[in-house]
């Protein structure tokens, strides 16, 4: 063999060696050689049918009355046991205590981190993983938690059907700071390079959450990153939740995907998954009327007892109206049966036959036509109709 055969030999064996190391051994990236598009040639989930995040196009969602609300368990109950904040270069992981879990699931799930995913405030305003309508928000909280009833822990969990239920949290800017956010935001320059580690005072994670947990979009997806098991039980929000502008920079532009040790620095920016082909699944919603979507339950319910009191106040007035031309009728009737035929009255608009003395039979039968006009207009009163005409 000739030394240049030789040497096509060792760049073929070279290339064999990069190309294809064992999966663990990837470092995955979201651009560049280990992209997002090329993660399916090492982690074959990546690949699936059934893959997150998705675009929930409002329009194709299907209302499920049987979704109630999720059910935070023991957020709040944080104790004094600190945190763990990491970099793992992709995101930032807090680890959460396994004291905390989610409710109104089929099954229990217990709590195992919380991370985030945002952009890099560029003219692209991407950041979130979920987008809704194919709008991104700025930025993306996900709660991850395991199925505890069928599994023991998270990695025996993690690659079943029905193994992890997500919360997906929307995060857009406005002007006020989010003080929640802070109890994480805060403590970002301590674990800048990836790989480092810190405790953080312990926080109340349910103020992290939006306010209005009983409206979500509901399907079955994947981790939104290597290897992408498609064990997901997805919940994303309707409502989202805001931090102001000054918190989404620090976040978009505080961290590096690189080591300490490593000389070229990288920002740890644009770590979002671009949206996943839905192949026939189907997003639920927990909510119903697209008029809705807009309000809070809070509103909703503001406007359902507005409307209330507008109908019953519509309803009074109708029927003091209908009263008082009622009265009318009857006292220029009235009037006119004391008066002789040639009364000046009689040149008032009335449908009715010419003055006679006051009998009951003819009476009735004019007041029922009378009330029939009315009713066609005015529902409230029908049960009012005999009253009048029926005295003796
Ligand atoms: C998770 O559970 C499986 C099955 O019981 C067990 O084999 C495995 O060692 C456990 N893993 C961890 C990290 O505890
Ligand atoms: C998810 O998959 C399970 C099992 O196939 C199915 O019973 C369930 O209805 C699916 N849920 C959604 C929201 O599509």
């Amino acid at each position: 063999m000739d030394s240049v055969g030789l040497f096509i030999l060792l760049i073929l064996m070279f290339f064999q060696f990069t190309a294809a190391p064992a999966a663990e051994e990837i470092t995955w990236t979201y651009t560049g050689l280990v992209g997002q598009s090329e993660w399916s040639a090492y982690f074959p989930e990546c690949g699936g049918t059934s893959q997150s995040p998705v675009d929930v196009a409002t329009t194709q969602t299907k209302y499920d009355p049987g979704l109630t609300a999720v059910t935070p368990l023991g957020y709040s109950q944080h104790g004094n046991k600190p945190f763990t904040l990491y970099n793992n270069g992709h995101t930032v992981v807090i680890e959460l205590p396994e004291w905390m879990g989610l409710g109104g699931l089929p099954w229990l799930f217990t709590a195992v981190q919380m991370h985030l995913h945002w952009g890099s405030g560029g003219p692209s305003h991407g950041g979130s993983e979920h987008t809704v309508n194919g709008l991104s928000a700025d930025a993306e909280l996900h709660v991850v938690h395991y199925n505890s009833e069928l599994y023991p822990n998270l990695s025996a969990a993690m690659t079943q059907r029905d193994g992890l239920a997500v919360l997906g949290i929307l995060i857009v800017t406005g002007e006020e700071t989010n003080q929640a956010f802070n109890s994480i935001l805060n403590y970002l320059s301590r674990i800048r390079h990836a790989d480092q580690k810190v405790f953080i005072p312990a926080f109340d994670v349910q103020s992290l959450l939006p306010k209005d947990l009983g409206r979500y979009y509901r399907y079955n997806g994947s981790l939104t990153t290597p290897p992408c098991y498609q064990s997901v039980i997805w919940t994303l929000f309707h409502e989202r939740v805001q931090i102001s502008k000054a918190q989404l920079l620090k976040l978009e532009t505080i961290l590096y995907s690189s080591k300490a040790e490593e000389a070229d620095r990288m920002l740890l920016q644009d770590n979002y998954r671009t949206t996943q082909p839905l192949n026939h699944r189907v997003v639920f919603t927990s909510f119903s009327a697209e008029s809705w979507k807009e309000f809070s339950s809070g509103e909703v319910t503001a406007i359902v007892i507005g409307v209330m009191c507008g109908c019953v106040g519509l309803a009074v007035v109708i029927r003091f109206i209908v009263k008082t031309i009622r009265f009318f009728k009857l006292l220029h009737r009235e009037t006119v049966a004391v008066n002789s035929s040639t009364s000046s009255w009689d040149v008032l608009p009335s449908n009715r036959a010419a003055p006679m003395p006051r009998t009951k039979e003819p009476e009735k039968g004019q007041e029922k036509k009378q009330d029939m006009a009315l009713n066609s207009t005015s529902e409230p009163e029908k049960k009012e109709e005999p009253s009048p005409q029926t005295e003796p």
